[in-house]
């Protein structure tokens, strides 16, 4: 079945984030946050993982995985530091064709197999995806909400900071951006699960910070 058959509301061009399960060759199973594009008759896509990701190397060496689609924020927050990602590995189960795993209660699959690996720079590639199999899960209905969609930049930006560690300027950045959906979640997610998971991704960026700040001890 096409994509654009099953997902009807999919436009080509635009980025969309998706979870993207995969496998490596020892059989470790993963599941990371990424973004993708879909090309102009849906016959491909494109995912653009950094090659310091592990979705990168089982992506070339096993040569297949699983898109999974969901508005759910929870597992965007918990795949995209590697400290929370256990708790979001329990979450995944067999796929219909491909060895790599799927996301439980994810909102649509799609399985595909790698067909080319361009280099895009020296840290990124464009990974070219063919889709084997397309299929529905398990529809979630939420009404737009500003905290989930501030969750999803919150753990974009969370999902840089170490990288940026030794870069003053961009540090920043992702800091204010931060601090910009923290205010955004406070308000319109006080006390819910929103909030809660904000606030876990906040104690691991913490940790992340203390370690690096502190001074190494002597020899
Ligand atoms: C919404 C969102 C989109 C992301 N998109 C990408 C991406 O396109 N490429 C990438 O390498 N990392 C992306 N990340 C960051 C990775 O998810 C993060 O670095 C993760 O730890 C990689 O996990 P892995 O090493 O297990 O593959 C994104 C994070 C979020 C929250």
């Amino acid at each position: 079945m096409k994509i654009s058959n099953v997902l009807s509301g999919l436009k080509p061009h635009v980025i969309y984030e998706v979870l993207i399960s995969s496998i490596s060759v020892n059989g470790e199973p993963n599941v990371a946050p990424m973004g993708l594009r879909f090309s102009e008759e849906f016959e491909e896509f494109i995912l653009y993982p950094f090659k310091s990701a592990k979705t990168y190397r089982n992506l070339v060496e096993v040569g297949e995985g699983v898109v999974n689609i969901t508005r759910d924020p929870r597992p965007f927050v918990l795949g995209c530091l590697p400290e929370l990602k256990r708790e979001l590995l329990k979450d995944l189960e067999r796929s219909k064709l491909v060895k790599a795993p799927r996301l439980r209660r994810s909102e649509a699959y799609i399985e595909f197999k790698v067909k080319e690996v361009r280099e895009e720079s020296i840290n990124r590639v464009e990974v070219i995806c063919e889709p084997m199999i397309t299929y529905l899960g398990d529809l979630r209905i939420e009404p737009y909400s500003r905290a989930v969609y501030a969750l999803i930049e919150a753990s974009v930006n969370a999902s840089r900071i170490e990288v940026f560690l030794n870069k003053s300027r961009e540090l920043l950045r992702l800091l204010n951006g931060l601090s910009y959906a923290e205010s955004i979640i406070r308000r319109t997610g006080e006390g819910s699960e929103y909030e809660n998971l904000f606030n876990l991704l906040i104690k691991s960026i913490e940790k992340i910070l203390r370690q690096t700040s502190s001074p190494s001890p002597s020899p």
